[in-house]
This record gives C-alpha cells, sequence and structure tokens, in this order.
C-alpha cells in the first residue's frame, strides 16, 4: 500500500512556512515516522497559532484606525508631490519666461512670413479700424508694420491688392503733423508720402495706410475710424 501525505501550512502574513512530504511505502515506515511527523506537525501548529492572535490583534486595531493611517500616508504623498513639482520648477533650464518666448516664437512663426529682410503679416481679407489693427497685430504676435526703407515696402509689394489701403504703424494723433510710428514710440522717420499727402483731409486725419491706388505703394493719412486691411510685423523669430 502507497500512500502520500502532504501537508502544507503557509502563513501569509508572517512569513511561517513549513511542509512536510513524507512518502511511505510500508505500514511499518508510517509507525517509525509517526513520532517524527507528529513533532513536525506540532511545530508548524503553534507556529500557525501564533498568526493567527497576531492577525486578531490587527483586526481589532479597528478599520478606522487602518482609513485613518492611509488617509495620513495620502496626505504626506500628496505633500511631496507638491514638493517636487516646486523643486522641479525652481531647478527647471527653462524658467517660466522662456516657455512663454516658446509659445509667441511658434505663435509667429505660423503667422508670419519672411519677406525681404522682414516677417510680415498681411490682412487682406479682413478690414479694421487702425486701432483695431493695432489689436490684431499684437494678438498675431507683432506690431502694425513699421516700415524703415524702399527695400521694406517692395519686399511686401507684390503681396498687396490693387486698389486697396493697408494700415502701418504710423500715426500723428497725438500731434498734429508729428508722425510717430507705434513700435518704436519714436519720431516716424522713412515716409514715402503720395502725391500731395499728408493733407489732414477734413482735419481729422491721424492715421496712416499704405494704399496701391497708384500702384507702387504709397503712404497716406487718413481717418483712424475707416475700416482697412493691415500689415504686421514681427521682430521676434
Ligand atoms: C519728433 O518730431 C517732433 C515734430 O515733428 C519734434 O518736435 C520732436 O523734437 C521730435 N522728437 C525727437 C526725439 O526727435
Amino acid at each position: 500500500m502507497e500512500y502520500t501525505v502532504f501537508l502544507l501550512l503557509l502563513s501569509i502574513s508572517f512569513g511561517c512556512s513549513c511542509s512536510i512530504s513524507t512518502s511511505f511505502l510500508e505500514d511499518e515506515q508510517l509507525s517509525q515516522c509517526g513520532q517524527y511527523c507528529f513533532s513536525a506537525v506540532q511545530t508548524c501548529l503553534s507556529q500557525l497559532e501564533n498568526t493567527l492572535k497576531r492577525v486578531e490583534l490587527c483586526e481589532a486595531a479597528g478599520p478606522s484606525d487602518i482609513l485613518g493611517r492611509i488617509a495620513q500616508l495620502e496626505e504626506i504623498g500628496r505633500n511631496t508631490q507638491a514638493e517636487l513639482l516646486q523643486l522641479k520648477q525652481q531647478m527647471s533650464p527653462t524658467p517660466p519666461g522662456n516657455t512663454l518666448s516658446t509659445e509667441i516664437g511658434e505663435k509667429i512663426k505660423r503667422n508670419f512670413q519672411k519677406l525681404g529682410s522682414k516677417l510680415f503679416y498681411i490682412e487682406s481679407t479682413d478690414r479694421k479700424t487702425w486701432h483695431g489693427a493695432l489689436q490684431r497685430c499684437y494678438d498675431l504676435g507683432g506690431h502694425l508694420a513699421s516700415f524703415q526703407s524702399q527695400e521694406d515696402i517692395d519686399a511686401i509689394d507684390g503681396k498687396l491688392k490693387e486698389y486697396s489701403g493697408y494700415w502701418i504703424d504710423v500715426t500723428d494723433q497725438y500731434k498734429e503733423g508729428a508722425f510717430v510710428s507705434v513700435s518704436t514710440g519714436l519720431n516716424a522717420t522713412f515716409f514715402k508720402w503720395g502725391p500731395d499727402e499728408p493733407n489732414n483731409a477734413g482735419d481729422g486725419e491721424h492715421c496712416v495706410e499704405l494704399h496701391t491706388f497708384e500702384g507702387a505703394p504709397v503712404m497716406n493719412d487718413i481717418l483712424c475710424s475707416h475700416r482697412k486691411f493691415f500689415i504686421c510685423e514681427s521682430s521676434l523669430i
């Protein structure tokens, strides 16, 4: 008669693990082993008993206490996370300022095109007042175009619609006849007036447009409230 006794007692929590695997071929051998098996099982049982006692103690501590502990750990976790984030920001090689300029840089790349030596955005669909155009150019990441030379005008000439007016950054709305470039905040230095301009017609023409009525684009002073196309420029790349 052959039979196998396999006994495995395993305690998960406290690392008590004992097993007895004994194979008996004869009844005599079973009786010989009896004493050994008994003591081994006895050891295991007493260890299991200890384990159960500890588990009972643990349960007696109560679930509310455990939940409290978990809440504490979560709190610590959250605080650590916040501190790490703060440290990361402090140590970051790109401070927030740079992140912002990167965003503006992306916007400029999207909106502006290189024409001649400058970056321009030419609006030939949406007409705005001079002040509306001023705002729109800022929103796009630039400012109303500030023409400094004939080369600047030549660079955009082919992109303008015929018989149209485009706002630029020159105005004398602060002092009649004192044309300033609002982009630089200084007196405008380059002018390409059309015939008999600027004439301040009706005593109210304080904003300057580049218009294409005469073929080649020339400057003209006109009412700031007129709705016109506009040209923006960006100095950033
Ligand atoms: C700007 O122009 C005005 C008049 O056109 C003049 O009075 C003033 O001195 C100029 N300012 C500068 C800084 O050149």
